[in-house]
């Protein structure tokens, strides 16, 4: 069973009113949209799915490149800021679920199998990353393509709230073990952005955000 604190749900309802009014944040998902587009598979993908989409910020940019896309999360009100912007710029390929996809029960309530798979900013959410990665590679067709957008191995400061359960980033060649461990191929990685800010202890900071990219490969 996966350690639910993580997702943290409640933390993620209260801040969806204001998420996009933040503007590093907005040119962060600026940022790794850009990124994930010049990644997307040759072939237009006709069933994708993102992870811990929020509010939208990327999935917007995204949603126009895919046939059916799948927007999950575990907050509902980051949900509905999303439902909302898709029934004013009326996107028609948008579905999204609240299902919590580190347990994978929940996951597997997921319909179908996907051919591209992308997220910014949640695998860090994610308590056991290498169970996450085998399940969702079990989800993914046979020459789909994975996107992941996440902060490099950070200092710890990056989130306000000390108490916040995260992976301080991702050390590059430890994740690109756990993509291989999980049956992934051709594990690639760039910098998609860097993040300046204002960390915890009140000191101007940068942190990369790197893209990772990976196939599962065809058998
Ligand atoms: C840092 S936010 C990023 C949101 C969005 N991708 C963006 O760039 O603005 C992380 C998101 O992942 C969601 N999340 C956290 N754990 C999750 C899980 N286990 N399954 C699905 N979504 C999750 C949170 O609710 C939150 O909306």
């Amino acid at each position: 069973m996966p350690d639910n604190n993580w997702s943290d749900s409640p933390r993620f309802d209260s801040k969806a009113s204001e998420w996009d009014s933040n503007i590093v944040r907005a040119a962060l998902a600026d940022a790794v949209s850009r990124a994930i587009i010049a990644h997307l598979p040759v072939t237009r993908p006709e069933n994708a799915l993102e992870i811990g989409c929020g509010t939208g910020l990327v999935t917007m940019n995204v949603a126009p490149k895919c046939g059916l896309l799948t927007a999950v999360d575990t907050s509902r009100e980051m949900l509905a800021k999303l439902e909302e912007k898709l029934i004013v710029d009326g996107v028609p390929n948008v579905m999204t679920e609240l299902l919590d996809l580190a347990d994978p029960e929940s996951a597997s309530l997921l319909p179908g199998s996907f051919d591209f798979v992308f997220s910014s900013m949640t695998l860090h959410h994610i308590s056991d990353t290498e169970t996450f990665l085998a399940h969702l590679s079990s989800q993914m067709t046979p020459g789909a393509t994975l996107a992941i957008a996440d902060l490099d191995t950070e200092d710890g400061l990056f989130h306000d709230d000390e108490t916040e359960k995260v992976h301080h980033g991702f050390d590059r060649m430890r994740l690109t073990a756990m993509f291989e461990s999980a049956g992934f191929t051709t594990v690639s990685f760039m910098t998609a952005h860097l993040v300046e800010k204002k960390n915890r202890a009140g000191q101007q900071a940068t942190y990369p955000v790197f893209l990772v990219t990976a196939v599962k490969p065809q058998s």
